[in-house]
């Protein structure tokens, strides 16, 4: 059984008062759903604030990038090692916003995962196609290229300590969800790709779904087979609604 995981990508949004409300606000949904991991992943200057506020609490988090290095002359990068130092469990790799507006290829974000899973994170690798990728009919070839590029890089059985979060390029900000049919095709095709390479890889690992989820939505997504979760950017930034989300997927 794959455990739900709901995770909140606060992206470049927070104020100091502002993210000790939203964490006060998710102990008790966290807490209340024992069968869903919940966690968040706040602007790294954040992170010291986020692990005070979540100790003794439910709530997991990560950050929303890593450098590919332990430390040295890379201004304005986090260090894997620092980041697990500050009490994170995961790290998003290649959201789509750092593979556009950042110019992050396939290979970059194949050692950025390497970095994580050394640092002892747990890489949450974010693929998806974007809005004309998505309308030629590509979707498959993309998330397989996205993919191959880890595998060729790290093995297939890195999959083991890492999370795949799927998210259309289309989708996301935009108000626009894949309808639970959509996103679980893609989904059933990772699974299925990842199975010829393990089997075993392939039935265990988490694959989430991101998007435009909200709470309305989020119950459809979660019936379906193949998606175990949810990465959540717009809607985690209030209490209500990312509580909603999570009471979906319990
Ligand atoms: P959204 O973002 O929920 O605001 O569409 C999702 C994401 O970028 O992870």
């Amino acid at each position: 059984m794959r455990q739900p995981l709901v995770m909140g990508n606060w992206k470049l949004n927070g104020t100091k008062a502002s993210v000790e409300a939203l964490i006060k606000g998710l102990v008790d949904p966290a807490a209340n759903a024992s069968n869903v991991t919940v966690a968040v992943c706040p602007p790294a200057v954040f992170l010291d604030q986020v692990e005070r506020l979540t100790q003794g609490t439910a709530i997991k988090f990560g950050s929303q990038d890593a450098d590919i290095h332990e430390n040295g002359a890379f201004t304005g990068e986090n260090s894997p090692v620092t980041l697990k130092e500050f009490g994170c469990t995961y790290a998003l790799v290649g959201h789509s916003e750092r593979r556009t507006l950042h110019a992050e290829s396939d290979q970059v974000i194949a050692e950025k995962y390497a970095a994580v899973q050394k640092g002892g994170l747990l890489p949450v690798l974010c693929i998806g196609e974007t809005l004309e990728q998505f309308e030629a009919g590509q979707t498959n070839q993309v998330v397989e290229t996205q993919l191959k590029a880890v595998i060729d890089r790290n093995g297939v059985e890195s999959l083991a300590d890492a999370v795949i979060a799927y998210e259309p390029v289309w989708a996301i900000g935009t108000g626009k969800t894949a309808t639970p049919e959509i996103a679980q095709n893609v989904h059933a095709h990772i699974r299925n790709y990842l199975k010829g390479f393990n089997a075993e890889i392939a039935a265990k690992v988490q694959i989430l779904y991101g998007g435009s989820v909200k709470g309305a939505n989020a119950k459809g997504l979660f019936g379906m087979e193949d998606i175990d979760g949810a990465l959540v950017g717009g809607a985690s930034l209030q209490a209500d609604e990312f509580a909603s989300i999570i009471e979906g997927a319990k």
